[in-house]
């Protein structure tokens, strides 16, 4: 069969279909784009003319919307019509960790891709692609393919190709991830489909970077790639903790293993943990797997990457409580950075969520600075575990406008993103604002640690 593809639809307008629509709008002007999303307050968001209130921040984006958007690209909450003429669908809805029922705390939740793929069998007209582009457990192709294959009862007898197509952009440099990514990979059993889906990345991707497997290899691939990055970051702040007792330096660690072609030097940064929305949860999903295939051995390897990144997290409070003397009772403590890492205004599973609330639960005052994330969203972090809680136990926390509020009279600033702001930090004037003792726990390795120590301040390093 012939695709001739001149509509894309994509259900999700997040993190992933927001940049990955922006991107294939911009390579290919002959076809029409419209993203649909259920959220109107996020859809007005990509819609708004104040190109810094766009949902997702990225650089890079708004230069592409900009250029975009209105004219082969279109943002919008109406599904139906969208659905029903497009010849290629992505499926870009979330797919966090289930929280109740079977599987709760390690299943992925798919109520997200089975809406939208009823919304699909429902609506779409004619010969159409569905594309997972979401990060899905191996096997879903088939879930969804009875689901679309329902649809076939009555006068609708349009035919379906479901192609697995998972996304391997990083936040913070989606854009560039997305103009010249590694590979592109395609999982599928209809050679024409995928075909015509590499067709529309070849306009600016060497053909030879497009992998083509089988359905199952692709959605299992993703998973895999996400569970060796979070192990290779747990490998190495498990080593952190080592070098912190041995003298040995985790960057001298990292430069001399990263040098052997073998491990190579990217993603050895040692830090507070990973976060984002994906490590964690694709992690999960891989255990759920083994153990649902009764391979327990295996499901119990991958869940100790999990383990150590929590044990690296609360290593990290414990270390701050341990340096200011056992209390941080009306302590005035500094946050710099709240988002998962740099670049991103994105705060799902920061590990600066735990650390605020640990301090927060010894006593502490924080006060955060993120030169990105809203004021709304850290309280939307923060507050929603807090109440849970009886609150009066506990200390309190405030944003701060710069580095410099949060420092006044602060007796510790704990950074935790990696923010290029915070590698250039004056310390010589940070210091004179910040109650003495004073400390600064660098979870990133970015503070200038001579200027900062010949200002009177007592430095944490990690992994040093
Ligand atoms: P997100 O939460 O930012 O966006 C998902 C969007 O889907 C939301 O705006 C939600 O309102 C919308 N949605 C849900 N159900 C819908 C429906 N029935 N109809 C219309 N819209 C609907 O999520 P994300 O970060 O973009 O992740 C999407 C998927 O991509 C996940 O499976 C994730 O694992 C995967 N992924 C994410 C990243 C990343 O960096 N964030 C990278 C690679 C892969
Ligand atoms: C990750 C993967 O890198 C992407 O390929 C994948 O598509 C995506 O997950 C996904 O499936 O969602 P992302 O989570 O956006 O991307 O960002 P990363 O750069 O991978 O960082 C993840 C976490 O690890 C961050 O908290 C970061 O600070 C931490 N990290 C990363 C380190 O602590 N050290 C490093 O050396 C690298």
């Amino acid at each position: 069969m012939e695709f001739n593809i001149k509509k894309i639809c994509c259900i999700g307008a997040g993190y992933v279909g927001g940049p990955t629509m922006a991107v294939i709008a911009e390579k290919c002007p002959e076809i029409e784009i419209n993203v649909v999303d259920i959220n109107k307050e996020k859809i007005d968001n990509w819609n708004n003319s104040d190109l810094t209130k766009l949902p997702v921040f990225e650089p890079g984006l708004k230069e592409i919307i900009k250029r975009t958007r209105g004219i082969n690209l279109f943002f919008s909450t109406e599904v139906e019509k969208n659905i029903s003429k497009a010849d290629v669908i992505f499926l870009s809805v979330n797919t966090p960790t289930k929280t109740s029922g079977i599987g709760a705390g390690k299943a992925l939740d798919l109520k997200w891709i089975e809406a939208s793929a009823r919304q699909v069998a429902k609506f779409s007209k004619g010969n159409t692609i569905v594309v997972e582009k979401s990060t899905l457990p191996v096997k879903t192709a088939e879930s969804i393919k009875k689901i679309l294959e329902s649809s076939h009862y009555g006068e609708n007898k349009n035919e379906f190709f479901v192609i697995s197509n998972p996304e391997f952009l990083a936040e913070g440099s989606a854009i560039s991830d997305l103009l010249n990514p590694d590979r592109i990979l395609i999982g599928g059993d209809n050679e024409e489909a995928i075909d015509a889906l590499a067709g529309i990345y070849s306009k600016w991707v060497n053909p030879k970077k497009i992998i083509r497997t089988n359905l199952w290899s692709s959605e299992l691939s993703k998973l895999t790639a996400n569970a060796f990055l979070a192990q290779r970051i747990s490998s190495i702040n498990s080593i952190s903790a080592l070098c912190e007792v041995t003298g040995a330096n985790i960057r001298e660690v990292a430069l001399a293993i990263g040098m052997d072609k073998r491990i190579g030097d990217k993603f050895l940064n040692s830090g507070p943990g990973f976060g984002g929305s994906c490590f964690q949860k694709d992690i999960l999903n891989l255990v759920y797997l083994c153990n649902f295939y009764n391979l327990k051995e295996v499901a119990e390897y991958w869940e100790k990457v999990i383990q150590i990144n929590s044990w690296q997290q609360k290593r990290i409070s414990k270390i701050i409580v341990e340096k200011l003397f056992g209390t941080l009772t009306n302590k005035k403590i500094g946050i710099l950075g709240f988002s998962f890492k740099a670049n991103t205004n994105d705060t799902r599973e920061s590990p600066a969520i735990k650390i605020c609330l640990d301090l927060i639960e010894e006593g502490a005052n924080i006060s955060i600075y993120d030169p990105k994330v809203s004021s709304n969203q850290i309280s939307n972090d923060l507050d929603s575990i807090m109440t849970n809680k009886s609150k009066d136990k506990f200390g309190s926390w405030q944003i701060g406008l710069s580095v410099s509020q949060v420092s006044q009279n602060a007796d510790a600033i704990v950074v935790i993103t990696e923010w290029d702001e915070f590698r250039n930090i004056n310390w010589k004037s940070i210091a004179i604002e910040m109650r003495k003792p004073c400390w600064v726990f660098d979870c990133r390795n970015i503070v200038d640690k001579k200027e900062a120590k010949s200002n009177g301040i007592n430095v944490w390093e990690i992994g040093c």
